[in-house]
């Protein structure tokens, strides 16, 4: 485990997380699913010291890859926690807390009888939507067609969300300060193109 381990891990077995205490401050607070190899995890937050940043990531490997890109000068508002993120979120974050979700390249699980494993379902969206402040976005991104459709499909379902944009799939990077991650970088190389899409909550 690396030194900085004890510094950005959060313990969410027991107590939901307190953001002024782990933090410091009661900054805005955003969060990330899926981290991966912590590319936006470690570069956004630079662009925004002001705001409070918790990235999620199931992987054990890849909150290593995420720690060896941060540490605690550079970084005092992110921290990380590492376990699966699903409905069960509202079990770790309060109730009207989170002022921005990003989900950048969901694993899109393309075969039929793995669907039920995606994120971005009805269940999920409802607990997200009550861990969100009104009016908070998320940003959702992927390169996988079928699974960008099924995305848009499910938050325009939602009655907790709409889409800031009147065509909810937008080809350019949403925010002026857009990170390439790693997973991105990737599919670019092979010649996929993401879909950018951005939803608030009502
Ligand atoms: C396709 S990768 C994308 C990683 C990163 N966002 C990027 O763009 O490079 C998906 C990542 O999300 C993580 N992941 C998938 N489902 C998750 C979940 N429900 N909760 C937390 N992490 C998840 C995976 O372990 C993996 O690191």
């Amino acid at each position: 485990m690396l030194s900085d381990a004890p510094f950005f891990l959060l313990d969410t077995a027991e107590d939901p997380i307190d953001p002024v205490k782990v933090f410091g401050n009661d900054n805005p607070l955003y969060i990330e699913v899926g981290s991966g190899k912590g590319e936006f995890i470690s570069g956004y937050p630079l662009y925004h010291p002001e705001w409070n940043f918790i990235g999620f990531e199931v992987r054990g490997k890849r909150i290593s890859n995420c720690l060896k890109k941060l540490n605690p000068e550079k970084h005092p508002n992110v921290r990380l926690v590492e376990r699966l993120v699903d409905s069960r979120i509202i079990e770790i974050l309060r109730s009207e807390s989170v002022s921005g979700a990003f989900i950048q390249h969901p694993d899109p699980w393309p075969k039929k009888k793995h669907h039920k494993r995606r994120l971005i379902q009805q269940d999920f969206l409802k607990s997200l939507s009550q861990i969100l402040l009104p009016g908070a976005f998320v940003q959702v991104s992927t390169d996988h067609e079928e699974y960008a459709n099924w995305i848009v499909d499910e938050f325009l379902q939602s009655p907790f969300f709409q889409s800031i944009y009147d065509n909810p799939m937008q080809e350019q990077p949403i925010l002026d300060e857009h990170v390439v991650t790693w997973f991105e970088r990737e599919q670019l190389r092979l010649g996929y193109k993401p879909n950018y899409m951005l939803f608030r909550k009502i």
